[in-house]
């Protein structure tokens, strides 16, 4: 017999628990750059309106899904679907899509948390020259750091859903809240920041075609944790009182406020270092930005604010930005932790050991993938290029299958679950809702053109990185 199943103790402990998952290094880093290189104030309106329009509606549904079922993902499938063996298989991308994202997101937050170490070692002038990445990442300390990383998330998940999950996001979402406003309020008062902040927000339409716009969706519904199974998990912790559609609101606009936030940290600072810069000139990935050019950025303020305080600078974002990552990465190991414990019957702390030691072995084999060992950095021709074991991960879970674990939840819910079943769990909690606008809306569009956006997206992501042929 397993026991009663947890449930957060309150709406906002909910609220705080999924914003803490969306709320990650996506969201600090990915966003701004994306905007900033495409369009500004354009972008930031077409992001909103994907938000909005679409992604929320496919978070509702996932969060029904969970809730109904009272299951993990891979629970949730199989028993909304009355045992259907085709629809077993979403239930399994939901499940093996976070296990493996969360592998080459440990990669990346442990690199983070390098960072943060030897910033408050008084070292950020090392992290700004060059080379200093390429030599970390390939040396044996990244392992130690992954030990770290994994016990301080293993030890949340290991405390249980309200007295872990939500304890850690009810405090250390107001704290990142805080760190990231005073970051911005700070860098506001330097010298050019104004020229970034006008620069992010002046909308230049001209840079608004078919890929910026694929790439806004791809972007939102990957900040709001679509598609990872979390969404479906976290609903079957939510309790029957409580208002799914109010509640995904509140977090898709926390998440979207974040990243604008970010925004408004990570330009003005660019600027500050250089008011001529053209920023659609900035690397595009995430991991360039944060452990190649940031550190430069962060140390050139130590002309206006001494060594020190650019290293406090510096110091307090790579803590926000770990803070993010920890508070997504519980969420996402949650997912299967819950998998083994309700398919399994599995007792909590040994499906965290369990996962844990998988996670582990394969996080290594990423993080090695750099050059420590040659066959994993070279592990696969993809399109003509050259791809490492981290990259292929990235590719084929974080690239390629989200849109359609999106995809298939919306066909699942309204074709398979059924509208009025879904409408019924969406008026549990929260009775205005039957009839309104909003019902009619998510009802039609998860039907309707949701899924043919998220086909559209897939089938273009797929054309290009594996057949080297964008559409648009
Ligand atoms: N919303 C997260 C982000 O923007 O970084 C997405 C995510 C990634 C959630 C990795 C969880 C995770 F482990």
């Amino acid at each position: 017999m397993s026991a009663a199943r947890e449930h957060f103790g309150s709406r906002l402990g909910f609220i705080l628990a999924a914003a803490g998952s969306a709320v990650g290094i996506g969201n600090l880093v990915a966003f701004p750059v994306a905007a900033t290189k495409s369009g500004g104030g354009a972008f930031l309106l077409v992001y909103a309106l994907f938000v909005f329009l679409i992604c929320l509606p496919v978070m509702m549904a996932e969060l029904a899904l969970g809730r109904q079922s009272d299951k993990d993902p891979v629970g949730a499938y199989r028993q909304v679907s009355g045992g259907s063996i085709g629809w077993r298989i979403p239930g399994w991308f939901a499940l093996i899509t976070p296990f493996m994202i969360a592998v080459f997101y440990l990669v990346v937050t442990v690199w983070v948390l390098g960072y943060l170490v030897a910033t408050l070692g008084g070292n950020l002038d090392q992290l700004a020259a060059g080379e200093h990445f390429g030599q970390f990442i390939n040396s044996p300390i990244v392992f130690a750091y992954l030990v770290v990383l994994m016990l301080a998330i293993n030890g949340i998940l290991a405390m249980g859903v309200k007295d872990g999950i939500e304890r850690a996001a009810k405090t250390l979402m107001p704290m990142l809240f805080v760190m990231l406003l005073g970051l911005v309020v700070f860098v506001l008062t330097q010298e050019n920041a104004m020229l970034g902040v006008k620069y992010y927000l002046t909308p230049d339409l001209s840079k608004l075609n078919a890929e910026v716009v694929n790439n806004a969706m791809a972007q939102a519904f990957f900040s709001l944790s679509l598609g990872m199974g979390i969404m479906i998990t976290y609903g079957s912790y939510m309790k029957k009182r409580d208002s799914i559609p109010g509640s995904a609101k509140a977090v898709a606009l926390t998440d979207t406020l974040v990243a604008f936030t970010a925004g408004l940290l990570i330009l003005p600072t660019i600027f500050h270092f250089n008011p001529q810069i053209d920023p659609t000139e900035l690397s595009d990935s995430s991991a360039g930005m944060i452990f190649l050019f940031l550190p430069k950025i962060f140390l050139a303020l130590q002309e206006s604010i001494g060594y020190f305080g650019a290293s406090a600078f510096a110091a307090v974002f790579f803590f926000l930005v770990l803070v993010a990552a920890i508070t997504s990465l519980v969420s996402i190991i949650e997912v299967p932790v819950a998998t083994l414990c309700d398919e399994r019957g599995m007792e909590r702390k040994k499906a965290i050991y369990s996962i844990a030691g998988v996670q582990f072995i394969l996080a290594i084999a990423c993080a090695v993938s750099f050059g420590m060992v040659g066959w994993l950095t070279e592990f696969m021709q993809v399109a003509g290029n050259t791809v490492s074991f981290f990259d292929l991960v990235e590719l084929i879970f974080y690239s390629t299958i989200l849109p359609l674990n999106g995809l298939l939840v919306c066909l699942f819910v309204i074709y398979k679950w059924k509208r009025a079943n879904f409408d019924r769990e969406l008026q549990e909690g929260d009775p205005s809702f039957a009839g309104s606008l909003s019902q009619k809306y998510v009802n039609f569009s998860l039907g309707t053109f949701i899924p043919l956006i998220l086909l559209l997206v897939f089938i273009n992501t797929v054309a290009e990185k594996y057949f080297g042929h964008s559409f648009f």
